[in-house]
């Protein structure tokens, strides 16, 4: 598939997916859905991914939410449907068992904050500014915010954003835990690629462990948590990555790890 709202950029062993409407401020329309669920498509059947990240093109925006001119058309039907779409491949994007940063690099309002809501980790340049200004158009949030935003942040903070619609800076996003880290504008892909080269010196199955425990975190009561938490744990003692972690701590050196 060629892409025209996208780009997907592979790079050893990480992955780049640049939102690419810059003129609308990146919105998000059905075809860059579409893009980007072909995209996440080809990373889950790519061994050699390890990690998403996740921008957006021009020095502005992150994105600017669904693409209004699409929306506008919505009546009771199609609005879900329209809803059905977007949040059907943010749930795809979550589901990854790879670690998918969002790098905020501007505006992320309405479904553009949804989308990084979806991601594993956000990190914001200092020039970010994120809200859900939907009740301004007088709808609400559709992909996800009503879901991910309380579990996030607290479900008080949720609701104030979202009735309010207020837009909030990147240090406000910082300090009520809407984001990870905010970098200066200009070092933000680096610090971001950064992480990623952290991340992936390390067991890439065990990251991968993690990521799938944690994400059961909020969809299982703690003891059934716990038991998938003591299931998975036996697995990952069942690899070679874990014998290679072991043995190199005792012999004093680097692990090198084989995802297997
Ligand atoms: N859908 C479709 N087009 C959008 C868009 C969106 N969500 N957000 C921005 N655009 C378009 C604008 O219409 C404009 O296009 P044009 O040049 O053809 O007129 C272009 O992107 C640039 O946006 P503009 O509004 O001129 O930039 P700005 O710097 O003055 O304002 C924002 C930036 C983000 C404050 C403003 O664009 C905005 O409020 N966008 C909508 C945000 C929103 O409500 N999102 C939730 C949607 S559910």
């Amino acid at each position: 598939m060629n892409y025209s709202t996208i780009i997907f950029e592979k790079r050893n062993n990480f992955a780049i997916i640049t939102l690419n409407r810059p003129d609308k401020l990146n919105a998000l329309n059905f075809e860059l859905f579409s893009e980007l669920e072909d995209a996440i498509n080809q990373i889950i059947f790519d061994p050699d991914i390890y990690a998403l990240i996740l921008t957006g093109a021009g020095d502005k925006a992150f994105a600017a939410g669904a693409d209004i001119v699409e929306l506008s058309k919505s009546d009771v039907i199609s609005g879900k449907k329209f809803s059905e779409i977007g949040s059907n491949v943010m749930l795809k994007l979550e589901q990854l068992r790879i670690p998918v940063i969002a790098a905020i690099n501007g505006f992320a309002l309405g479904g553009g904050l949804e989308l990084a809501l979806s991601c594993h980790i956000r990190f914001a340049s200092d020039k970010a500014k994120m809200g859900q200004p939907e009740v301004n158009l007088g709808i609400i949030p559709g992909y996800g915010a009503t879901q991910r935003l309380p579990r996030l942040i607290g479900k008080a903070k949720a609701i104030e954003l979202i009735i309010s619609a207020k837009t909030i800076d990147a240090q406000t996003a910082l300090s009520i835990g809407l984001v990870n880290e905010v970098f200066p504008h200009e070092h933000l892909m680096d610090r971001t690629i950064e992480f990623v080269n952290l991340v992936l010196s390390k067991g890439p199955l065990a990251v991968k462990a993690a990521i799938d425990c944690i994400d059961m975190s909020d969809k299982l009561p703690l003891t059934d948590g716990l038991a998938y938490e003591s299931k998975v744990f036996g697995e990952v003692c069942g690899t070679q990555d874990f014998k290679e972690g072991t043995t190199a701590f005792l012999e004093k050196r680097q692990a090198k790890f084989i995802a297997k």
